[in-house]
């Protein structure tokens, strides 16, 4: 079936069967290998990506029900120019990824989380987080990095 909906700011239209996944639309039909896929069943978050501002899991996300909503991928992230979004950025300066398997997904539900509330509790990124596994940082420089992008954003903003 015919599928069209907005991919990272642009309109998209591609084919899809009525049982593949969205992230399987992602990766193999439109070649966005940034979205990861890991466990499949929605508990690790790898394959996080934003539907209409929205975290979800694209393993478990059917691509048709994606028909006409807007789609962010870590691919849509980056300015035209280059320069990276303040919460990738501060990923890096604060070495909150090791392998990098899990780090798309956590860069987008972290966005989400500062979109919803600029300003989070370090308990508050903990909870929300809550459905993105690392198995390499113990977690504690991607806090410093959320909370570091939360600083910048603020920032620029004001
Ligand atoms: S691959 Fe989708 S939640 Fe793990
Ligand atoms: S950096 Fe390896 S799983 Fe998170």
């Amino acid at each position: 079936m015919k599928l069209t909906f907005q991919l990272n700011g642009r309109p998209m239209e591609t084919e899809c069967e009525p049982q593949e996944t969205l992230a399987e639309i992602l990766r193999e039909r439109l070649n966005l290998t940034g979205t990861k896929v890991s466990c499949e069943v929605q508990v690790c978050g790898a394959c996080t990506v934003l539907v209409d501002g929205l975290p979800v899991s694209s393993c478990t996300t059917l691509a048709y029900e994606v028909r006409d909503k807007n789609v962010l991928t870590v691919e849509g992230l980056a300015r035209p120019d280059g320069t990276l979004h303040p919460i990738q950025q501060a990923f890096i300066d604060e070495f909150a990824f090791q392998c990098g398997f899990c780090t798309p997904g956590m860069i987008l539900a972290a966005k989400a989380l500062l979109e919803e509330n600029p300003k989070p509790t370090e308990a508050e990124i903990i909870h929300f987080m809550d459905g993105n596994i690392c198995r390499c940082t113990g977690y504690v420089p991607i806090v410093r990095a959320i909370q570091k992008a939360a600083g910048t954003m603020a920032k620029k903003q004001g």
